[in-house]
């Protein structure tokens, strides 16, 4: 375990806010997960847990102590003709986990690529992206409880997902600390194409029967089109959930806006949040060290130093301004931690 004090957290933030926060700890071993646990018992501190940092904007100065989950290895844990079960620890960077697989031929993680973050952050928000969610491919995920000291598996059920949704989110909020997933991959490919034009680019590009590899490569360009290369700009990704609504609501706006955008569900609709923002003007804009991307309304990006707060703002004035033109409340997908 590592302790430090008054630690910059810019480099742990995708964002690249040079906020700073009291106490930096890093768990490095299910040996310094349990140790913490139990001074945590003791001292009741206030604390947030840090995976990737690719979800959250930090104020400048965090009082309470950040613990970064940095535990490390990947493994089989079995295999049958058709399946292979992999644990990863809560630690390693997803796309390093989702190359891997690939590397070796094992399907179900290949639409994920890129996205930036840990392998313990997945399950927590449920990450997503081309038609896959983390759910999809998640078997266990092993945790333990902060108040209790107990470990604990919980099953794909009991994680109870939805859209960038989870228990970890919910009802074990603060509670407990991700410590491994493991996933259940296919030794098959079962390609998801439908979504964001995957199966027409490979078209375009006269591959009939894609490989996994083919897959990845694929969402790897879609999203250097329309997302900023974490290595160079910094972001959080998709800032606001795509907003879900009723059947009743979809054909007032559709109504109005006879171009929207929406995605039809078993019961409502998901609308396109990125359309909503840039009918309202706001792409392309830069307020100051923060702005809102060019090439996709739904990611807003650090211009240089910018603040929390200047994202904040720019979160709420964007919030406020779809409000007003769709009576629609947008959510964000990062948090503000203070
Ligand atoms: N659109 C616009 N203007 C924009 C952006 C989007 O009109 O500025 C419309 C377009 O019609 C576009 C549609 O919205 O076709 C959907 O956009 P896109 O395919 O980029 O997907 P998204 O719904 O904006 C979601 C995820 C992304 C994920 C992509 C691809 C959420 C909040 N975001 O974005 O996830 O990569 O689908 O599957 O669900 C993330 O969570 O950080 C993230 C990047």
């Amino acid at each position: 375990m590592i302790l430090q004090q008054s630690v910059s957290l810019k480099p742990y933030n995708t964002f690249g806010i040079d906020a700073k926060c009291h106490y930096f700890v890093q768990l490095q071993q299910r040996d310094d997960v349990e140790k913490w646990v139990a001074m945590q018992q003791q001292s009741h501190n206030s604390f947030f847990i840090l995976g990737g940092g690719s979800n959250v904007v930090f104020h400048q100065w965090i009082e309470k102590s950040v613990v970064k989950v940095s535990l490390r290895g990947i493994e089989t844990v079995k295999e049958d003709a058709v399946h292979v079960w992999i644990k990863a620890a809560a630690g390693e960077i997803w796309s390093n986990f989702v190359t891997f697989c690939i590397e070796i031929g094992w399907g179900g993680v290949e639409n994920l690529t890129d996205i930036p973050g840990t392998v313990g952050a997945a399950p927590v928000q449920n990450v997503g992206a081309y038609g896959v969610e983390a759910k999809d491919v998640i078997e266990t995920v092993e945790c333990i409880e902060i108040a209790t000291g107990q470990w604990k598996k919980l099953t794909n059920a009991k994680c109870q997902f939805g859209y960038r949704d989870s228990i970890f989110k919910q009802a074990f909020k603060n509670q407990y600390i991700i410590t491994a997933v493991t996933f259940r991959l296919t030794k098959k490919p079962n390609l998801q194409l439908s979504y964001g034009g995957i199966s027409s680019r490979l078209e375009r590009e006269g591959i009939e029967q894609p490989t996994i590899a083919d897959v990845s490569r694929v969402v790897h360009s879609l999203r250097i089109n329309k997302l900023p290369d974490p290595a160079l700009i910094g972001s959080a990704g998709s800032f606001f959930k795509n907003p879900i609504v009723t059947h009743d609501k979809h054909a007032v706006l559709l109504q109005h806006y006879p171009d929207l955008v929406a995605f039809p569900l078993a019961k409502s609709f998901k609308i396109a949040a990125g359309w909503l923002i840039e009918q309202c003007g706001w792409k392309g804009k830069q307020f100051g060290r923060v702005g809102v991307y060019p090439q996709q309304a739904l990611v807003l990006y650090n211009l240089g130093g910018c603040t929390g707060e200047e994202v904040r703002q720019l979160a709420n004035a964007i919030q406020q301004s779809v409000k007003a033109k769709f009576d629609i409340d947008l959510e964000p997908e990062a948090i503000f931690i203070e």
